[in-house]
């Protein structure tokens, strides 16, 4: 069984992720974190963030185990992250990683941009979370406040608005609802709500 959720930054994809693979008994892999940990090793080595082959050696050696999503989610790497997305050649490494963890039993929740469409597009289930750019921007800025970091709505939205537009506009594997998956708008919903909304969903899938 594998359900595959794609969606924009803040869309609630992640915790949505998580809750399913929990409530389903599937392992969870957030895909956004393997292009988060390439990114942040060629910051930390001060590689340049183009230099595609020593990015797809790291890809190479990347230990899913090991990728902390604390350290991981700061909105440098974030950016970081969507840069080297455009490269062709890391992603096909970063793929091949992604499927061998969805196909190993009993399956998983793999939450991402390509999910749907290149990574398993043979998935039981596929969801397109998305909400309004003003609504993720809230959402992140609170998220951001209350964890004591300094945010500003105005600031958060622009910079939303410009990764929503480098992840869906690149020409490998751009950010794109798979013809097949049930889109899910939580503009107006909260996270419980969304939760229930996904259930039904995956239900209805196991059942056919
Ligand atoms: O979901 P996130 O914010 O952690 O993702 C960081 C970046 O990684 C995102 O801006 C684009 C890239 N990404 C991707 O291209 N394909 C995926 N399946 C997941 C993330």
């Amino acid at each position: 069984m594998i359900i595959a959720i794609d969606g924009p930054a803040a869309s609630g994809k992640g915790t949505l992720s998580r809750r399913l693979a929990d409530h389903f008994g599937l392992r969870h892999l957030d895909t956004g974190l393997t292009y988060r940990a390439v990114a942040a090793a060629l910051l930390v080595k001060g590689l340049p963030l183009g230099d595609e082959p020593i990015a797809i050696e790291i890809a190479h050696n990347l230990d899913l185990s090991q990728m902390d999503k604390t350290v991981l989610s700061s909105h440098e790497i974030g950016e970081a992250a969507s840069r080297i997305a455009i490269l062709g050649g890391l992603r096909q490494e970063l793929v091949e990683l992604q499927r061998r963890f969805a196909e190993t039993p009993p399956g998983a929740v793999l939450d991402g941009r390509d999910i749907g469409t290149v990574v398993c597009p043979d998935a039981a289930v596929k969801l397109f979370v998305t909400a309004s750019p003003e609504a993720r921007a809230r959402r992140r800025t609170d998220e951001m406040i209350s964890k004591g970091v300094d945010a500003n709505f105005v600031s958060v939205l622009d910079d939303l608005k410009r990764r929503d537009e480098r992840d869906s506009q690149r020409t490998v594997a751009p950010m794109k609802q798979a013809d097949d998956a049930v889109l899910l708008d939580t503009t107006e919903m909260d996270i419980e709500t969304a939760f229930q909304a996904a259930v039904e969903v995956v239900s209805r899938a196991k059942d056919i």
